[in-house]
Formats: structure tokens, C-alpha cells, sequence
């Protein structure tokens, strides 16, 4: 069903007639703010709460032995037919195809950094660093690699059972996401009526085996559950840019909607089954999303079509998730789409963030339903970019922080953040991760948010989807020739020295000069 842009036109007519009238779509839509790193009100010392987490975010499939997952087939795909997009610059995968990906032994593919057998001194390092929580994913796969399984298998429970152990015996607060993007390849084998994955008729019955598994396998010594990460990212990338599976290219998101109500609803049943399960067992849990935000933002101040079109990108792209968290139903931004998903409101703790960069907006009048989205400004070529052309833009924590605490009224995580830099000395890493920390520092003090932690993203180099190998997001450098060795980067030792000062401070600033945004 193509979507209707009814709401879009009756903008574009009301932006028509604020036009005619003047200067006042100015003061309507907001503008461009160039503002880099946030300035602070006073000099107040960063001083975060004792029991702040901070941690560090990784994902199953990027970091273990691959399983029989949907991902797993399309990594064979990739290889059968040699798509590894050789040649183009990294951040420019072309659909289908994994960067580099036949270069790496056999090994590397398969083990992708060896955590599953190095992940206790992995812990024990990280624990020598004062981080104190740690993001993993559960591989549903790992758990229900054949279709038809009523039980989850009980070497997948041990692995996973094993590896909690070794966080508590480093007192590292485990957060468990329970969809990274990727489910068992049956999953996503055709039902009877030729649909699969989220469409399938019986999606939510194999979704709430998982789900219970996971619950009274693990309920309550993970207490804090993170359902579905970057559900945009699954849908965007899943079904209209056909880069990760299952590989489709739809008109747009609102083609793709009963997998976005299939996302809701498994978010819905997750929340519920989790707290049914802590209820009996006396346990407080939270549980929420890690919801991808950008900083979106109009490339041309001037240009009225892109400050409007800027606006529906944020809130579409950003908000429409947790907003349908909050409300109970589904509605998609600029469609007439507006459905109730039962069970769904309300069903967050905590608002979970994922933020990475800025993003620009540009608007084509001939064609306002397609707004053109920009990893940078060609204007600003002094704007600072990461390894994959993603734009720095420490501000955009700080007004996202501050937008969330005040949208939902919740505790906030930041559940991902951090940025490839492949350097030996990592100085972009050490940058980006001071400014970022000072940002969040400045959101809790001067906006008052409830922030209770933050993850970076990644502890250690590891897969990171169709660019492969290549992207290094880790703290920690892994030597993929040289049988994953880890070697501490700089900013592993920056990380180490912020948590012990309680933040981005003075006089690190002074000791750390190469970090200095
Ligand atoms: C996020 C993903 C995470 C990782 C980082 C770099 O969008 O959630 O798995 O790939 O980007």
C-alpha cells in the first residue's frame, strides 16, 4: 500500500501561506544550530552519581562464533558470489555485498574477534578499567537454532549463563538486548502463506518461546533488559535499502508497516513477559529500546523545504518509535497510518539512546515527498567526520538528552556511542569520546535529565556489519592477522582515567591534550 502524504501536502500549503506572510516560517521551524560542544553556565566540576554505569555496548553476531542465523546466510550468500564491494571508500557498502569480506581467513569470518574464548580476560581487562557494565546480546539463534524447538538449546543457555558469571565475578552490571537485528534463518523461511520473518502469521508465537527462555533463564540476574536495538535501523536497512537481511527494497518505511507493528508488538510481549517473570520472582528489572536518534539537521538554512523536511526526518526517524511506546499505537510520520498495538503502552522504564552523529537534510521542490539525506555538508568540509564520513557533533547528546528526559518524564541510558577511528593513536577517538562525555555531564547538570549510564560503543574491534572488518569502533584494537590480539588504544586509557575522575574534568583536559574537543 503506498503511503499517503496528505499530512506533508497540508504542510507544504501552510508553509505556502507563511510564506506569503513573511519571515514566519523562520520562527516555525527550527534552524541549523552550528554549536559544536555545548557551553557550560559555570564552572561547576563534573560529579556523577555513585551509582552511574559506565560501560561499554557490544552485539552477538559482531562479536561471536556466527550462528545459524539469518545473517549467517547472507554472509554465506556474500561470499558464494564474491560481493565485497572492493574498491569503494568505507561507509559506502553497496547493497548485498559485505566490505572485504573474502580477504579474512575462514577463522576471522566465523569467530569474528574469538570473544567466545577470550571474553574472561576480555572482562577482567575492562573490570582493570573501572567499567562497571557491559552490553551483550542474546543470539536467539543461539538459543533456537532449528525451527520447531519447543526448549532453547542448553548449550546456548551455558554459554550465555557462563559468560554472566565471569561480568558478576568482575562486578560488571550486565544489560542484555535481546534483538541485535538478527533471528534464527528459519525464522525467516516462508509460512504457509509466504510470508516470513516479522510478517509471518506465527511470528509472535516463535518470538514468545525466545522471549520466555531468555526470561526464566536469566530473570533476575540481568536486571536491565534492552528489547529491540535500533528497530529504524532493522526496517531502514532491512526492507528499503536492502542492505542488511532480509535484503528488500520497499518504496519506504510505511510499505514495510506490519513489520514495524511486528517490531511493537515483539517489543510489547518482550516488556511483559520480562516483568511477569521478575513479578513472580520478587525481582525489579527495567527494560526499554535503544533507539537510534540522529541529529538531524536542514543543510540550508535559508532553504524553508528543508527546515520543514528536516523536522518530519527527526520526528519520523527519531521519535515515531518511542512515541508509539508511550501512546500504545502505531502512527508513521506523514502517513495516514495510525493502528493500536495491544499491550503496547507505556511499556518502557527507561528511554534507551543511540547516538552516533549529525545528519543534514535537503529538500528537492519537485520532489518534497523524497528529501535528500547528506553525511555531511559539502560547504563545511573543516566539519570533523570518523573513518566512515559520520559528522562529529557533541551537541547533538546534549539537545538529544535533553529532548528525551522531557518528552517521556524517564530515567535515560545512552546505550550506544563511540566512532571508528583506526588510528594507532586514536586521537579522533579521544576527542569525540571527551566532548561526548563533557555533553552528557552538561545535560545532567544544566537540563537536570535523569541519566543513569552510558555505554561505548565498542569495547573491543569487532564486525560491524556490511562494512566488514574495516570499521574499527573499539577502545581496544584486535589484531584480526595475529589471532585477535588485543592492544589497549589511547582512549582505552582516557576511558579509564574519565571514570576515575567522575567525568571530563579540568585537569584531564590538561593531562590529555590530544583530547581536547
Ligand atoms: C549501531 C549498531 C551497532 C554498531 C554501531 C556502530 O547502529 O547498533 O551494532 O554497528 O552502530
Amino acid at each position: 500500500m503506498p503511503a499517503r502524504r496528505w499530512r506533508l501536502r497540508v504542510a507544504l500549503a501552510a508553509l505556502a501561506v507563511a510564506l506569503a506572510g513573511g519571515l514566519a516560517w523562520q520562527r516555525a521551524l527550527p534552524g541549523r544550530d552550528d554549536t559544536f560542544v555545548t557551553p557550560a553556565a559555570d564552572a561547576a566540576e563534573p560529579r556523577f552519581p555513585a551509582s552511574f554505569l559506565w560501560g561499554v555496548a557490544t552485539a552477538g553476531t559482531q562479536i561471536e562464533v556466527g550462528q545459524a542465523s539469518d545473517w549467517a546466510a547472507f554472509e554465506r550468500d556474500v561470499l558464494a558470489h564474491g560481493r565485497f564491494a572492493a574498491g569503494t571508500a568505507l561507509g559506502t557498502t553497496v547493497p548485498g555485498h559485505i566490505r572485504d569480506f573474502g580477504r579474512w581467513s575462514a577463522q576471522v569470518r566465523a569467530a569474528k574477534t574469538g570473544f567466545d574464548t577470550r571474553h574472561a580476560a576480555d572482562l577482567a581487562q575492562a573490570a582493570a578499567m573501572g567499567i562497571n557494565a557491559f552490553r551483550i546480546s542474546i543470539e536467539w539463534a543461539r538459543l533456537f537454532p532449528r525451527a520447531g524447538m519447543a526448549q532453547p538449546s542448553s548449550a546456548g543457555i551455558a554459554y550465555y549463563r557462563q559468560l554472566l558469571a565471569q561480568m558478576r565475578r568482575n562486578h560488571i552490571t550486565p544489560l542484555v538486548t535481546l534483538f541485535h537485528y538478527v533471528s534464527p534463518e528459519w525464522f525467516f523461511a516462508p509460512d504457509a502463506t509466504g510470508r516470513r520473518g516479522w510478517e509471518r502469521a506465527d511470528a509472535m508465537e516463535h518470538w514468545q518461546r525466545y522471549v520466555t527462555a531468555v526470561a526464566e533463564n536469566f530473570v533476575p540476574d540481568v536486571t536491565l533488559w534492552c528489547t529491540l536495538n535500533e528497530p529504524m535501523v532493522s526496517l531502514y536497512n532491512g526492507y528499503v535499502e536492502g542492505s542488511y537481511p532480509p535484503l528488500e527494497q520497499r518504496a519506504d518505511i510505511a510499505a514495510a508497516a506490519e513489520v514495524y507493528a511486528g517490531l511493537l508488538r515483539a517489543h510489547a510481549i518482550a516488556y511483559r513477559t520480562l516483568h511477569a517473570v521478575a513479578a513472580a520472582r520478587h525481582a525489579d528489572i527495567s527494560v526499554g529500546i535503544a533507539q537510534n536518534i540522529n541529529a538531524f539537521a536542514p543543510l540550508r538554512n535559508g532553504a524553508p523545504l528543508d527546515r520543514l523536511l528536516a523536522r518530519y526526518v527527526d520526528q519520523g526517524w527519531n521519535w515515531d518509535f518511542p512515541d508509539a511506546i508511550a501512546s500504545g499505537r502505531l502512527r508513521i510520520a506523514n502517513t495516514a497510518i495510525d493502528r493500536e498495538i495491544p499491550g503496547l503502552a507505556g511499556s518502557q522504564d527507561f528511554i534507551g539512546i543511540n547516538y552516533y552523529m549529525r545528519v543534514y537534510v535537503r529538500g528537492d521542490v519537485f520532489h518534497p515527498d523524497a528529501p535528500q539525506i547528506l553525511l555531511h555538508d559539502p560547504q563545511a568540509p573543516a566539519e570533523p567526520r570518523n573513518d566512515l564520513g559520520w559528522t562529529v557533533y557533541p551537541h547533538g547528546l546534549y539537545t538529544t538528552l535533553a529532548r528525551a528526559a522531557a518528552r517521556y518524564g524517564k530515567p535515560v541510558y545512552i546505550l550506544e556511542n563511540g566512532t571508528a577511528d583506526a588510528a594507532d593513536d586514536d586521537r579522533g577517538r579521544q576527542r569525540y569520546l571527551a566532548a561526548h562525555v563533557r555533553e552528557m555531564w552538561l545535560a545532567l547538570h544544566q537540563e537536570k535529565v535523569d541519566l543513569r549510564g552510558y555505554f561505548h560503543w565498542s569495547y573491543i574491534d569487532n564486525f560491524e556489519w556490511t562494512e566488514g572488518f574495516d570499521a574499527r569502533f573499539g577502545l581496544v584494537a584486535v589484531d584480526y592477522e595475529h589471532d585477535f590480539k588485543r592492544t589497549p588504544r589511547p582512549s582505552a586509557g582516557l576511558y579509564a582515567a574519565i571514570i576515575g575522575a567522575g567525568g571530563w574534568t579540568a585537569d584531564l583536559a590538561r593531562r590529555y591534550p590530544d583530547a581536547v574537543p
